[in-house]
């Protein structure tokens, strides 16, 4: 704030603390001369307004509500480019300090218990009641607005308490999805294939590679299908469509892990247009110690799972 913007702003809150001040003293005093005892000497349709003082405790509190705001002005930045003087805040009060603050402190509590998970390989994390009760609570706070409370996932949003996998299911593979983050790419087809090329290919993925019946009366061609496939997805998708986890291509024989569907109308939309899922990096944010335990936490969903009978 410039220099004039400030005293601008100081003086008339200050002038107006004044004024305030002023009226409120001003107004106390009482009976005017040339008034009744009883009343200000005016009548308004017979109406007439008595002369009494403000009740104390009225008066009291608009002198609280001044103090309060001397209080204020003095502690927190009000007064232009005056920083305040809050016991704690070196150079005056701000919302970030205050922040960092709780987060340093926070940091200092539950930093120790971090690190010392931090330092354990996560399939032993994962085994850990406390570890997994802080994981759970990481993963509602960062997580579940994407994969959902329960990690079940939704449309375009894994889910991450099954054994399926687009980009790998093991401890460290995990890990370094949540660290640095994952870019799907699965192109857009629809220029290349033409349209019958993307009905074709749908559905011998929906049939000869995820096994779901075909509606009735569909007519693709499933041999110009296979041929389709076997030229162009192969590169990615892997050469039984069993998916390539370096690329987060996932596996077309198993749908229960698909995740933008598997009616033909949703395999048709996703082969013309393509995909770009993206699983947004941690590191920079959480850290490497509150993503190890999200890591464990996560893999301890996926032992349950495979634990679990199947479910398909
Ligand atoms: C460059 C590698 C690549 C090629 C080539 C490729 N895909 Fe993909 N495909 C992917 C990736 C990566 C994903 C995951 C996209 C995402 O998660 O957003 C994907 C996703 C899909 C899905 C969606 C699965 C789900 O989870 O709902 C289908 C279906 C699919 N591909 C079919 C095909 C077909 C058919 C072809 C050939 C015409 C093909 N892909 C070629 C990389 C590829
Ligand atoms: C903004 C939404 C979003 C948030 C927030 C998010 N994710 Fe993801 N996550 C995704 C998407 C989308 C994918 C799938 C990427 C793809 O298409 O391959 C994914 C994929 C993953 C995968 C890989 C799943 C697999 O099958 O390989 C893991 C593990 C994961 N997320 C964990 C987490 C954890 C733990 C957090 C909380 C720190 C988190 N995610 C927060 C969107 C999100």
């Amino acid at each position: 704030m410039s220099t004039f913007w400030s005293w601008y702003v100081s003086v008339l809150t200050i002038g107006t603390l004044l004024a305030l001040l002023w009226l409120v003293f001003a107004t106390r005093k009482g009976e005017k001369k040339g008034t009744t005892d009883q009343t200000m000497g005016h009548a308004f349709d017979g109406i007439e307004e008595y002369d009494n003082p403000l009740p104390k405790w009225w008066f009291m509190l608009f002198i609280g509500t001044i103090i309060f705001a001397v209080a204020y002005l003095a502690l927190y930045p009000g007064l232009g480019n005056w920083k305040g003087v809050l016991p704690g805040y070196e150079g005056g009060w701000t919302q970030v300090k205050q922040w960092q603050k709780e987060v340093d402190k926070a940091d200092a509590q539950y930093g120790p218990i971090y690190a010392k998970y931090a330092a354990m390989p996560i399939a032993e994390v994962a085994k850990d009641e406390q570890a997994l009760k802080m994981g759970g609570r990481l993963f509602s706070t960062y997580c579940s607005i994407c994969h959902g409370s329960d990690a079940k996932g939704a449309v375009g949003f894994p889910n991450l308490s099954d054994s399926n996998w687009r980009w790998g299911g093991e401890p460290d593979t995990i890990k370094t999805t949540i660290l640095h983050g994952r870019m799907a790419i699965m192109p857009a087809w629809g220029s290349i294939i033409g349209d019958d090329g993307v009905k074709n290919v749908s559905a011998y993925v929906r049939s000869s590679l995820a096994g779901l019946p075909l509606p009735e009366g569909s007519n693709a061609d499933l041999q110009a299908g296979q041929t389709i496939f076997n030229s162009n997805c192969m590169a990615c998708h892997g050469p039984q469509g069993k998916g390539m986890p370096m690329m987060g291509a996932p596996d077309l024989t198993h749908p229960a892990g698909w995740i933008y569907g598997s009616s033909l109308a949703q395999l048709q939309q996703t082969i013309r247009y393509g995909r770009n899922g993206q699983m947004p990096a941690q590191d920079a944010y959480l850290g490497n110690d509150k993503v190890h335990l999200l890591a464990a936490y996560v893999f301890s969903l996926s032992q349950q799972a495979s634990q679990a009978p199947a479910a398909e």
